[in-house]
């Protein structure tokens, strides 16, 4: 028979599962820190224009969180976040913008449709997070949603992209990420270098068994740095900057430092930032 303190010392070995089991939430934990970025944002803005970046606009918001963020963080920001995906807006407006405060709640605005169309009302900075425009596989049409990116722009106003690369993503591999009750796993499935085409997907393992096999599917076209460069340019940005990610020794992982970079060294993994005013 199991004493109190063996069925105690039982329940502490079990291991636990994550708070959440729903993908949007699993996802937030793993791949979202929005705060960590403002202060890059509103420094390379300020550095353009002098002034402080008041409004956002989240290009593929999917759940928003950057966007309810943003307007939480000072109570003279407004944002929108534009993302085609119903259900996914659903779930935004449910999760991250009911709980802000009615002050908070009516400087955002949710809007479902294309980032190709929306460009109205302009904005200080559009973002475009995550490497989202990935899903954009030929120039033509990278250049018309970088042309839309623009024109949603106030005068002087800033446009800020992600970018990856390194060897690890040009060759099927699967990198873990442990959190609390749950491993993120980020897959290259396969890669074809003739398009440039890799097949990535997004799994979630539970400590306590069981998981998300493919919860998230991301079917892009990897763009290299002097190709971005190039459509940006042609889209009529100018002033651009590259910022690279260092890298924490103790952790062999990126520091979220950024800095101003014209030559870079490779590494399996690297992670920047594009900076391009209107
Ligand atoms: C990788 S998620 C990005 C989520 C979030 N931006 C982030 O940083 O984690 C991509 C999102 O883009 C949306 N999406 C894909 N194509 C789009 C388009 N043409 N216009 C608007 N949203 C689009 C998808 O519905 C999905 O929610």
């Amino acid at each position: 028979m199991a004493t109190r303190t063996t069925a105690r010392r039982a329940r502490a070995r079990k291991p636990r599962g994550p708070k959440s089991r729903d993908r949007h939430w699993l996802y937030q934990e793993s791949v979202q820190s929005p705060e960590v970025h403002f202060g890059f944002f509103e420094r390379a803005y300020r550095e353009r224009t002098g002034r402080r970046p008041l409004s956002l606009k989240e290009d593929f918001c999917g759940t928003a969180l950057l966007a309810a963020r943003w307007v939480e963080g000072r109570r003279d920001r407004t944002a929108i976040g534009v993302d085609l995906d119903a259900p996914t807006l659903r779930w935004a407006h449910k999760h991250n913008i009911a709980p802000l405060s009615e002050h908070a709640r009516a400087r955002i605005t949710l809007r479902r449709g294309n980032v190709m169309h929306v460009v109205k009302p302009k904005v200080d900075i559009v973002v475009a997070l995550n490497f989202s425009y990935n899903i954009f596989h030929s120039r033509a049409a990278l250049r018309a949603y970088f042309e839309a990116a623009r024109r949603s722009l106030t005068p002087g106003g800033v446009f800020i992209v992600d970018m990856f690369g390194g060897w690890d993503s040009q060759r099927p591999m699967t990198e873990r990420t442990r959190h609390r009750g749950f491993t993120y796993l980020w897959e290259l499935h396969h890669y074809d270098p003739v398009a440039n085409f890799g097949q990535f997907y997004i799994h979630f393992k539970f400590r306590d068994g069981g998981g998300i096999r493919r919860a998230f599917s991301y079917a892009w076209r990897t763009w290299s740095i002097p190709e971005v460069r190039e459509i940006l340019l042609e889209a009529g940005f100018k002033d651009l900057d590259l910022y690279w990610e260092g890298f924490d020794t103790r952790t062999g992982l990126g520091n979220s430092v950024f800095r101003k970079v014209t030559r870079a060294k490779n590494s399996p993994g690297w992670i920047a930032f594009f900076v391009a005013s209107a």
